[in-house]
């Protein structure tokens, strides 16, 4: 059996367009766009890249995209400064600050600092708390994005075994509510779990987040199982000098197992700015008193 690949781009392409299309009635009724502030300190590449990307969906969905560019030694306080500028604006709807910020700043204050109603990442731990209670959240959007591509695949996931590799606060814990939320049997598997494999090979959903190269094998995934793979990593290529990108999970060895699988690049990926930008649409509902679009 080959499993089928499951096309992440087109998925977020598609909602990309139908959070684009409820723009215009929002700009109807509220009387200006909804506004995303991303924040870059320091002149990471990969962030650079990530914000940019954000950057040009903001946009290409019609809403107001506000980027600041700090230097990397910007003083903590001037970035919470920052920070309470963009909360008391009222034309900001979401702030986003990427991480990883500089070693001399505490993420964590910084994150505390954001106005729970405009954080579209879903980090402030109000947000978090909403989530593991079953509240109204904005939730974040890589494990927001993992789920909508389980359900397009899956429909109903009640009752299903899913073990989520990785614990860490922006996917693995709120991937694991989410999972619980759906009636899902839920593991959180991490670096000190012991024998691995034989937890995942009880799995019917494999979420990967780990951040270590092609480690879940081919023999760990159980025929038909569902392997949603958020790892990116750069390994070198097979020619001198170069790199390429693979997740967390060796792709060839899963496909002749899995049912469905995500590719990288090109699976979680693209969910990731299209959760950002229906967070954003969400939170200028929400923030202008209007009631937010279903089914988004
Ligand atoms: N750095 C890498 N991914 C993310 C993300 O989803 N949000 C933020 N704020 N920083 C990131």
């Amino acid at each position: 059996m080959t499993a089928n690949i499951i096309d992440g781009k087109a998925f977020a392409s598609g909602l990309r367009g139908r959070i684009g299309a409820l723009v215009p009635a929002f700009v109807a009724r509220a009387g200006r766009a909804p506004g995303l502030a991303v924040v870059l300190v320091g002149d990471d590449p990969a962030s650079q890249v990530y914000v940019r990307s954000k950057h040009k969906a903001t946009v290409e969905a019609g809403m107001q995209s506000f980027e600041h560019r700090l230097p990397a030694d910007t003083s903590a306080q001037a970035l919470l400064a920052l920070v309470a500028d963009l909360n008391a604006d009222t034309c900001v709807d979401g702030i986003l600050v990427q991480l990883p910020l500089p070693p001399h700043i505490d993420d964590k204050a910084v994150l505390a600092a954001i106005d729970p109603a405009k954080d579209v990442d879903g980090f402030h731990v109000v947000n978090a708390g909403k989530l593991a209670v079953g509240e109204q959240a904005l939730v974040p959007c890589t494990p927001l994005g993992s789920l909508m591509l389980l359900k397009d695949v899956l429909g109903d996931l009640a009752g299903l075994h899913a073990v989520v590799i990785g614990r860490s606060n922006i996917v693995g814990k709120p991937m694991a509510q989410l999972l619980l939320q759906q009636s899902c049997t839920v593991t959180i598997a991490h670096s000190r779990t012991r024998d691995l494999p034989a937890i995942v090979r009880l799995a019917d959903i494999v979420v990967a987040a780990v951040g270590r190269a092609e480690m879940v094998r081919g023999d760990w995934i159980k025929q038909g199982a569902t392997v949603i793979d958020v790892g990116i990593n750069r390994v070198p290529a097979n020619e001198p000098g170069q790199t390429r990108l693979v997740g967390d999970v060796a792709y060839d060895e899963c496909t002749q197992v899995a049912g469905a699988i995500t590719p990288v690049p090109g699976g979680v990926g693209p969910m990731t700015i299209a959760c950002l930008l229906r967070n954003t649409l969400v939170a200028a509902h929400h923030r202008a008193g209007l009631a937010a679009p279903v089914g988004l």
